[in-house]
C-alpha cells in the first residue's frame, strides 16, 4: 500500500518541489496551505510535472478546527511541516505574526499527529540558527546562537517543540529537523519555482529579477568582509536537491533506520561560495551582464556560513548532486517563465 504524506506549505517554494520528489518516489501527498505567500498554480504545476492527482486543501493551520477536519479526511504515514512565515526583516517589525503563525500552526501538528496516530514529523529549521558560528564548516554540533530576529527565534523554538514532544512521547512520536543552508533554483521543468512577493530580498530572487529587468541593479552588500573577495559566504543548496533532502527523511523514519527519535541535519552543499562568485556564475551560465553595484554592508549579515554535510551524507545517504551552474540556469528558466505567465 502507498504511504501518504501531509505537506503543510504545499504550495510553497520548497513545499511544491518536496511533493515532486515525494510522487517521484512513490507517496502519495495531501497538500495543505492557506495560500498566504503561495498560489495555487504551484499546486497546478506539480499535477503538470507529476500527471498525479493531488489533493489540496486550502487550510490555515492554525486553524484548529478546520485543520482537524484535514486529519479527519486521510489518514498520514508522515507529516513535513513546512507552512511558515519567513521573511526576517518582517518578523522584527511584526513579531507577534511570526509567533502565532510559526508556533501555533506547529503546536497544532503536533497536536494532531498525537491524536491521529500519525508518528513522523519532518519540520523545517534553517541554518540561521547558528548565527554566526565559530567554526566553519558548520557541523550540528555548534552550538546554537541567541537568535538575531523573531524569524530565527521561531526557529530554535520549534525544534525545541519538538524535541520535548518527542522526549514526552516515549518513542510514538520521530522527528527530524532539516536545517536548510541557501536553497536557490527552480525545477529544471519551469513549472514550480520560487515566487516572491514584492521586492525580493533573497540573493537569487533579486539577481533574476535584475537580469530580467524588473529591478535596476543589484546591491552586493559589502565587499569588505574578511573572505578571499571581501563579499558574504554562504551555502547555496539546490531545491530539488533540497527537496530529496526530505524524502530521503521521510524513508528513514518510516522504515525505522532513524537512530534517536529527534535527529538533526544540516542540508546545504558542503561549498561555501561568494556573492560576488555567485554573480559571476549567474552571468556566465546564462550569457549575459548583470547590472550591479557594490553597496554598504547589510545589517545583520552573518559573514561566512556553510555547511559540514558529513551526517547527511552518512546517515541519510544523501548529497546534494546538482551544480551551482545548473541551479542558476534553472533559477533564470523560472524567471523567463514567470515573466511569460
Ligand atoms: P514559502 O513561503 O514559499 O512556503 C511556505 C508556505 O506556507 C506558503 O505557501 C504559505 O502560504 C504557507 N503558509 C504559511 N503560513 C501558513 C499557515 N498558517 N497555514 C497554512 N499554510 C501556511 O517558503 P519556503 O521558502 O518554501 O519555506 C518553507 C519552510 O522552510 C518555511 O518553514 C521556512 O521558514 C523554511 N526555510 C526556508 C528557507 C528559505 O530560504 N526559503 C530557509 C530555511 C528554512
Ligand atoms: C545571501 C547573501 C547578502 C540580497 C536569509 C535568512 C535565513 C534563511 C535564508 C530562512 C548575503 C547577499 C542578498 C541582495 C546581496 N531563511 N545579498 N544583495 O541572509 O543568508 O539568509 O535567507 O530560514 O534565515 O536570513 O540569504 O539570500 O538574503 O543573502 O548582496 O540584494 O547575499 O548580504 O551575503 P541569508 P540572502
Amino acid at each position: 500500500m502507498k504511504r501518504c504524506v501531509l505537506v503543510t506549505g504545499g504550495a510553497g517554494y520548497i513545499g511544491s518541489h518536496t511533493a515532486v520528489e515525494l510522487i517521484e518516489a512513490g507517496y502519495d501527498v495531501v497538500l495543505v496551505d492557506n495560500l498566504s505567500n503561495s498560489d495555487e498554480q504551484a499546486v497546478e504545476g506539480v499535477r503538470r510535472i507529476t500527471g498525479a492527482e493531488i489533493p489540496f486543501e486550502k487550510v490555515d493551520c492554525c486553524d484548529r478546527e478546520a485543520f482537524e477536519q484535514v486529519f479527519r479526511k486521510y489518514r498520514f504515514d508522515a507529516v513535513i511541516h513546512f507552512a511558515a512565515s519567513k521573511a526576517v526583516g518582517e518578523s522584527v517589525e511584526k513579531p507577534l505574526l511570526y509567533y502565532r503563525n510559526n508556533l501555533t500552526s506547529f503546536v497544532n501538528v503536533l497536536e494532531l499527529i498525537s491524536k491521529y496516530g500519525c508518528s513522523n514529523i519532518v519540520f523545517s529549521s534553517s541554518a540561521t540558527v547558528y548565527g554566526e558560528a565559530d567554526v566553519q564548516p558548520v557541523t550540528e554540533l555548534a552550538p546554537r546562537k541567541p537568535a538575531t530576529s523573531p524569524y530565527g527565534n521561531t526557529k530554535q523554538m520549534c525544534e525545541d517543540i519538538l524535541r520535548d514532544t518527542v522526549a514526552a512521547a516515549g518513542g510514538a512520536i520521530h522527528g527530524i529537523a532539516l536545517r536548510y543552508f541557501n536553497p536557490i533554483g527552480a525545477h529544471p521543468s519551469a513549472e514550480i519555482g520560487e515566487l516572491p512577493r514584492g521586492v525580493p530580498q533573497n540573493l537569487v530572487p533579486f539577481v533574476t529579477q535584475t537580469a530580467a529587468g524588473i529591478r535596476e541593479c543589484l546591491s552586493v552588500f559589502g565587499d569588505d568582509y574578511d573572505t578571499p573577495d571581501g563579499s558574504c559566504i554562504r551555502d547555496y543548496i539546490d531545491v530539488v536537491d533540497l527537496a530529496r533532502a526530505h524524502v530521503v527523511a521521510i524513508g528513514r523514519m518510516i522504515e525505522g533506520r532513524n537512530k534517536e527519535n529527534f535527529e538533526i541535519f544540516n542540508v546545504g552543499t558542503g561549498r561555501g561560495v561568494s556573492v560576488l562568485e555567485l554573480v559571476r556564475a549567474f552571468e556566465r551560465v546564462n550569457n549575459l551582464k548583470l547590472n550591479y553595484r557594490i553597496a554598504p554592508r547589510r545589517e545583520g549579515d552573518v559573514v561566512k556560513n556553510w555547511a559540514d554535510t558529513t551526517l547527511a551524507n552518512n546517515e541519510l545517504g544523501w548529497r546534494a548532486e546538482r551544480s551551482l551552474d545548473e541551479t542558476l540556469a534553472a533559477a533564470w528558466k523560472w524567471q523567463q517563465e514567470v515573466m511569460k505567465r
